[in-house]
């Protein structure tokens, strides 16, 4: 939510902000805004201008009216600079709301990525003193606090400012008084730090510097940064300066392009063999599966509770059912939101698997910490490395999907289940649950999947059809059985997030007790067949909507011929072992979100009111 960016150099600021913030845009886009330390203009009597030399660039709506406006201000210039691109939590999106935020003075301005949560208070006690707020936002009160509180040092002026406020902040500020110099701040939202040659950046993520530079320091939580054009020095909460490790990133800037794809979306659609290809093969050796990263006993637990948001989450429905029914114990799914409040049972015998894949999501780290806070042990699947979740868990094990931009997770979800089926196949065999010849079969099973993903991927224009003969349906069904029932509810999550259609998803055996009444004639159900096991189940289902009129497109395993008397139409993709079933059968009902949401001329990368990165409540 909010991404954030900053530069100090030799080149001009305007346009490496802009560029920085297009590429951040995925993180919130309901405005933007840039501030810079312009060049000062001299008087006649060669004397600097009175006044700020900080000067603006706000605009409500995507960072393309930004650019607009900035094209037209030839003299916005200047060498130092911050950005932001914003999704609003306090106040409507507005030039006035969006950031930077200026002092009253005029002196400092900030960008900001999290929300302060004691804003009220601090808004109030300013107040007091005669500071006048502009806008509605909490970010507002951190740039008045730092004006207040500076008396010649801006290090010690931050720092002072940082100590009074609680929630979650990633920060970068500049000041009027202190040319080439950005301070940047952390605590609980996302925020590095990009090392180039006579210049340096910060940003919420890679993906905005990649161009620039694959050289970062992560700041950590507490910890504040002094980037200058030549160096950057790093202090923790007490001011003292201390050493960070410099991480070198090793994917290029294609992995941050369209690549000649029309939406992100539909190049990460595509990516995901190669993303499955990085998840699986280093971690496979002579058929055997192999965690590094992982020195867990897994006899010390007795059950599992995995947590996360949305298509985490929803990968997480699989893994319950391929870790129980492989390890033989008992697992429980349960979206972050909840858990975080609801006083779970675990202790030390709990293991709990948070998903996620940008690592930053705010629910998924409030219930992970309240899972620690019980003595569960805590193993986390996170696609962005570095992250807060990575870093918070007592073991990591990382997708490696590569970034994720579109706004709708396609590859970070696949790669997700893949990795939760190689967890629970490698923890089946510390538990001696599954014989060696399960064992090698489902190694063998999980190392076919890229192929069989580039199976999925051949029905690319065959979807696109499906996606012309209904995407007129305002409201659809996703109908599935055990793991089919689990990507009916990423299905459905797919379509209605990027195309606005009311859709819903439902156990095949539940609709009988109440929604079957919303089927008409013409009403569309997709009816997932793959779990050959309840494949009749779902069959007689099938067979009572279209008793009621409705039209069902199916997605079958190739060779299945009983479903194309009960389906009008049927997409059929290679089988694969029942527990495995998700990562191919999400593939063209992924296609068919894209395929509709274009159909109905939907912004498929930036869907309306959401972000890729939630890291708010
Ligand atoms: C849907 C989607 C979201 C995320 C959810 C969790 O396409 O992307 O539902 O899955 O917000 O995000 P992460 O995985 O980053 O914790």
């Amino acid at each position: 939510m909010c991404g954030i960016t900053g530069y100090t150099g030799l080149n001009q600021a305007g346009p490496i902000l802009l560029e920085g913030l297009r590429r951040l845009e995925y993180r919130g886009y309901d405005s933007a805004g840039i501030a810079i330390q312009s060049e000062r203009k001299a008087d006649a009597d060669g004397s600097e201008s009175a006044g700020s030399s900080i000067k603006m660039l706000k605009a409500t709506g995507k960072v393309s009216h930004l650019v607009e406006k900035f094209e037209a201000e030839p003299d916005f210039k200047g060498v130092c600079g911050i950005g932001h691109t914003r999704w609003a939590t306090h106040g409507v999106p507005s030039d006035t709301n969006a950031h930077p935020h200026l002092s009253a003075d005029g002196k400092f301005a900030v960008v900001h990525n999290g929300i302060i949560e004691n804003f009220a208070e601090i808004r109030e006690e300013l107040q007091k003193y005669g500071i006048e707020f502009k806008s509605e936002t909490d970010t507002e009160v951190i740039v008045q606090l730092l004006a207040y509180n500076y008396k010649g040092n801006f290090k010690k002026a931050l720092m002072k400012t940082i100590a009074r406020l609680t929630g979650s902040y990633a920060i970068g500020v500049i000041s009027d008084e202190h040319p080439g110099t950005i301070f940047a701040a952390k605590q609980a939202s996302p925020l590095i730090i990009g090392i180039g040659i006579g210049e340096n950046y910060f940003a919420s993520d890679i993906t905005a510097l990649v161009s620039n530079t694959k050289n970062v320091i992560d700041l950590d939580d507490g910890e504040v940064a002094e980037i200058t054009p030549d160096e950057v020095k790093v202090f923790d909460h007490t001011g003292k300066e201390i050493e960070k490790p410099i991480r070198h990133i090793n994917w290029d800037i294609a992995s941050a392009e369209k690549s000649g794809y029309d939406h992100f979306m539909l190049k990460e659609i595509m990516e995901q063999p190669q993303a499955l290809k990085a998840t699986i093969e280093p971690r496979i050796k002579d058929e055997e599966i192999i965690f590094e990263e992982l020195n867990i006993d897994m006899k010390k637990f007795n059950r599992v509770h995995i947590t996360a948001c949305g298509s985490a989450y929803h990968a997480g429905c699989v893994g319950r059912g391929i870790i129980e029914s492989l390890c033989k114990i008992p697992v429980e799914a349960e979206v972050a939101s909840e858990l975080r409040y609801r006083d779970p049972v675990m202790d030390e015998k709990t293991l709990v698997i948070v998903i996620s894949q940008s690592g930053e999501t705010a629910d998924t780290i409030a219930a992970m910490k309240e899972c620690k806070y019980k003595g569960a042990t805590v193993l986390a699947i996170v696609n962005v490395v570095g992250s807060s979740i990575a870093k918070l868990a007592d073991y990591c094990l990382y997708t490696w999907a590569g970034p994720e931009i579109a706004v709708a997770t396609t590859k970070g979800y696949t790669t997700q289940v893949v990795l939760l089926a190689m967890f629970a196949v490698w923890a089946a065999g510390e538990l001696k649950t599954i014989s060696h010849g399960a064992y090698t079969t489902m190694v063998k099973d999980i190392m076919r999947l890229p192929e069989r993903a580039q199976r999925a991927l051949d029905l690319n224009s065959r979807v696109k059809k499906m996606a012309d003969k209904y995407n007129d349906n305002q409201s659809l069904f996703f109908i599935g059985r055990n793991m089919d029932y689990a990507v009916a509810l990423e299905g459905s999550l797919k379509l209605k997030e990027i195309s606005y259609l009311h859709s819903e998803a439902y156990a095949a055996g539940e609709l009988k007790h109440g929604t079957i009444a919303l089927i008409e004639p013409g009403r569309l159900v997709v009816a997932l067949c793959c779990y050959e096991k309840l494949l009749d189940k779902t069959i007689s289902n099938i067979q009572q909507v279209k008793a009621r009129g409705a039209r069902v497109l199916a997605v079958a395993h190739e060779g299945n011929r009983s479903i194309f008397a009960e389906a009008d139409d049927v997409l059929s993709v290679p089988v694969t072992d029942p527990l495995l079933v998700p990562v191919i059968e999400i593939i063209p009902l992924q296609l068919f979100a894209y395929y509709v949401a274009l159909k109905n001329g939907c912004d498929i990368d930036k869907p309306k009111n959401l972000a890729k990165s939630v890291t708010v409540e």
